[in-house]
């Protein structure tokens, strides 16, 4: 189902949220920014809006949605909290956390965000734009990343229309993403948390205030997001290239010759900021030859960001 609508830009400010709100209160999709990536939003609690966003982006309906709420009582509210959840909500909300936990008896989530699962994904988004919105609502909001299925998540507004213009009703504009990578998602629902998608916030200091491993769940368990070929750019990606062979186009990370550099001096939130813009522009810019990636430390951001090349580098 998707609609053919006018996409309306809207400031981030008091005049454009207020107006973001009444649309996702009348049932209506708003992509608006997080720290992580820009989000498509609905409101959690209409079947229709939630339908709609499986619709503008054309996702297989059994991927759940993340639920984004304004604060950790809205959160206790849906979610059984462990003391796990306890003490990463506690330390890392609001922010690039999304929590994955039994959901309680009577809430008002449209079942389509679960796609039937026991659990609900839950995040309190850090980005102020995201938190009045969701204030001024007082709705929980599904929202996945703003993108075409399949495709790269945005990190800007002009990212978001590039994918989505005409099938939203609008999208709230305060620049580039801080942050730039999705939230780590963690699995609360056994008694060994998970992780069930590296992201914004390094597995490190995750284990260390869970003062215990995480448990690496396997693509085809409980997170169906993990699709092998997600994140795609059009061009065919390389990884851990020292350099570009003839014909391939160069995302640099670190000192040295490139096409496009992550980080010049090495830093991976830099990098992780940048990840996605450079992936956009070089795909354009390769025109059908491939796509060159410096190797990337696999620690700390490192690890979502090569968790998302890798998924860009997979076989179609
Ligand atoms: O940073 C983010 O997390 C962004 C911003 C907009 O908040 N959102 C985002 O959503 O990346 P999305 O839909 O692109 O990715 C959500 C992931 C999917 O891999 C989905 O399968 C997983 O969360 N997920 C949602 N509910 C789940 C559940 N109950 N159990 C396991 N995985 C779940
Ligand atoms: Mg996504």
């Amino acid at each position: 189902m998707t609609r053919a609508v006018q996409t309306q830009r809207l400031a981030a400010d008091r005049q454009g949220i207020a107006q973001a709100a009444d649309i996702l209160r009348d049932g209506g999709l708003v992509a608006f920014p997080t720290e992580t990536v820009y989000g498509l939003g609905g409101d959690a609690t209409n079947p229709a809006a939630v339908a709609g966003i499986f619709g503008a982006k054309d996702r297989p309906s059994f991927n759940p949605l993340i639920v984004h709420v304004p604060d950790v009582g809205a959160a206790r509210a849906l979610i059984n909290f462990s003391n796990h959840a306890e003490k990463l909500a506690e330390t890392f909300w609001p922010g690039p956390l999304t929590l994955v936990a039994p959901m309680r008896a009577g809430t008002k989530i449209a079942d389509l965000v679960t796609a039937g699962l026991p659990t609900l994904a839950v995040r309190v988004p850090a980005h102020p734009v995201a938190r009045s919105l969701l204030e001024i609502l007082d709705r929980p909001v599904a929202a996945p990343s703003a993108n075409p299925s399949g495709r790269i998540s945005p990190t800007s507004a002009a990212h978001v229309l590039d994918g989505l213009d005409g099938r939203i009703d609008a999208v709230l504009d305060a620049g580039p993403c801080a942050v730039g990578l999705e939230s780590t998602i963690i699995g609360l629902a056994d008694e060994t948390p998970q992780l069930l998608r590296p992201g914004g916030i390094p597995i490190e200091r995750i284990e260390e205030v869970l003062g215990t491993g995480l448990e690496k769940a396997g693509p085809d368990i409980n997170a169906p997001g993990q699709l092998a070929s997600h994140y795609a750019p059009n061009a065919p990606l390389r990884m851990e290239a020292q350099s570009p062979a003839p014909g391939e186009v160069f995302l640099g990370f670190g000192p040295g010759d490139a096409d496009l550099n992550l980080s010049r001096s090495g830093d991976l939130a830099e990098a992780a900021a940048h990840l996605f813009g450079h992936l956009r522009a070089l795909d354009i810019m390769a025109a059908g030859r491939r796509i060159a990636v410096a190797p990337i430390p696999e620690h700390g951001l490192g690890l979502a960001i090569n968790d998302r090349l890798r998924r860009a580098a997979a076989p179609r």
